[in-house]
């Protein structure tokens, strides 16, 4: 039994319609003269990456900017960045604009420039990472990972069809400067897909198991839920439940916007303390086969896991159903508890995504590839609340089909 747990997020977190005229005075604190701004096309045809630009240029900072950030980036492409970064001026402060994909870039750029080395140096296990990264700004542009706030760095290992996963506590952002404007552009799609990413960070922390009974030695990342990790991500479920489907259907509801946003800053606060469980382990290896975004694929996984999960986190399954707003009075508790799966099976389908992995590309003869290697992603398995065994997953897998 493990008796003390451990919080930690980003030093500074700056929240608030019109937040970007900010970068000026934030950059001023770490005495800023040199910029590398790490985006991607997509950001730049939104119009975004001139906004920041030319607050920059107003302050005189010398920026280089690096626009190639593919979605889900391959681990190439990190190496890529940064020889692009060493290649320019001596760096002060990292600027990571964008979704999950440009901020993570961001972060293993920070990483590298300090200590070095090949990206796939730090993965494997918690705590690969000696030491503080160059000071790292996050603005993010999607409201989904909270990568802006989270230990986690994800990159896509295109050789053995993996996704991989760089944590430490060293990998936070110093600042996370938040601007809902910035979302209002997102088309639905990237909307509904960062959005129920977003949820699944939320509840999969908040049905995390306990951390006293996480059995596991040593400083743990993921410690399974605890006191602090609950309270942000039950806000988190309650704030994006309710704001998810407007702003997949209504873009630019500014205040649908800003519930979203501070709803993935919480979950990502919440899940990079308390850890996700088994939707994310799976969706690791999927990620791997398949081509679709992170957030599809966890999404569409969500409500089986929550399904799985019900006959032993019957209670907070219970709380999801009341966060939903539904009616539960007269339902046995496991009834009532299966409700809250019920109800994300439908807010995947009213936000316009698909809800079977055969509509995704997965086929049933993957099933036990991906169930070999969920099982060995053991810092996600052993937080999840219900143990999962091989025929358990197996048979989880099918029925998502
Ligand atoms: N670091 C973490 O803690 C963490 C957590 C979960 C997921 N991830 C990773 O993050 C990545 C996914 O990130 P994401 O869901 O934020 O999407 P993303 O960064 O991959 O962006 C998706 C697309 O949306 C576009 N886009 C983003 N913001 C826009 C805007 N405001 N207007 C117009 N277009 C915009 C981008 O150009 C891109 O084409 C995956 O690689 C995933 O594995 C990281
Ligand atoms: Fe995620």
């Amino acid at each position: 039994m493990r008796n003390t747990w451990d919080f930690y997020s980003t030093q500074r977190i700056v929240f608030g319609i019109g937040a970007i005229q900010q970068l000026d005075s934030i950059l001023k604190s770490f005495k800023a003269k040199n910029i590398l701004l790490i985006t991607d096309p997509g950001i730049k045809q939104a119009g975004i990456v001139d906004r920041v630009l030319a607050l920059l240029k107003r302050s005189n900072y010398e920026t280089v900017v690096y626009d190639k950030v593919v979605p889900e980036p391959p681990v190439e492409s990190a190496v890529d960045c940064y020889e692009f970064a060493k290649s320019s001026m001596k760096i002060d402060v990292i600027i990571g604009l964008g979704g999950g994909s440009s901020i993570d870039m961001a972060k293993i750029v920070a990483l590298l420039e300090t200590h070095g080395g090949h990206p796939l140096d730090y993965y494997g296990g918690e705590n690969q990472v000696p030491g503080p990264i160059a000071p790292l700004i996050a603005i993010p542009t999607t409201a989904g990972t909270g990568s802006e706030v989270t230990s986690v760095a994800v990159l896509t290992d295109v050789e053995n069809n993996l996704k991989v996963g760089i944590s430490d506590n060293y990998l936070r952002p110093i600042v996370a400067l938040l601007d809902p404007e910035l979302t209002v552009g997102l088309p639905a799609y990237v909307t509904a897909c960062s959005g129920i990413d977003a949820l699944s960070h939320a509840i999969e922390s908040y049905t995390a198991k306990s951390y006293s009974y996480i059995q596991a030695e040593g400083n743990l990342l993921f410690q399974g839920s605890i006191p602090i990790s609950d309270v942000l991500s039950y806000r988190a479920i309650e704030l994006i439940v309710k704001n998810l489907a407007l702003s997949v259907h209504q873009g630019t509801n500014l205040e649908a916007r800003s519930n979203m946003l501070l709803g993935s800053l919480l979950a990502g606060m919440a899940f990079s303390n308390a850890g996700t469980a088994v939707a994310h382990a799976l969706a690791y290896p999927i990620g791997g086969l398949i081509k679709s975004p992170h957030g599809e694929v966890t999404g569409l996984l969500l409500p089986y896991v929550m399904e799985f999960n019900a006959v032993v986190e019957t209670e907070k399954m219970i709380k999801i159903s009341e966060a939903f707003g539904l009616n539960i009075k007269g339902l046995s508790k496991k009834e009532a508890a299966l409700t809250a799966s019920k109800a994300v099976l439908n807010l995947l389908k009213e936000i316009g995504l698909p809800t079977r992995l055969s509509e995704i590309g997965v086929k049933e003869e993957n099933i036990p590839e991906i169930v070999e290697k969920t099982l060995k992603i053991d810092r996600l398995v052993r937080n999840n609340p219900r143990m999962p065994t091989e025929r358990g997953l197996e048979e989880l897998l099918r029925k998502a089909f």
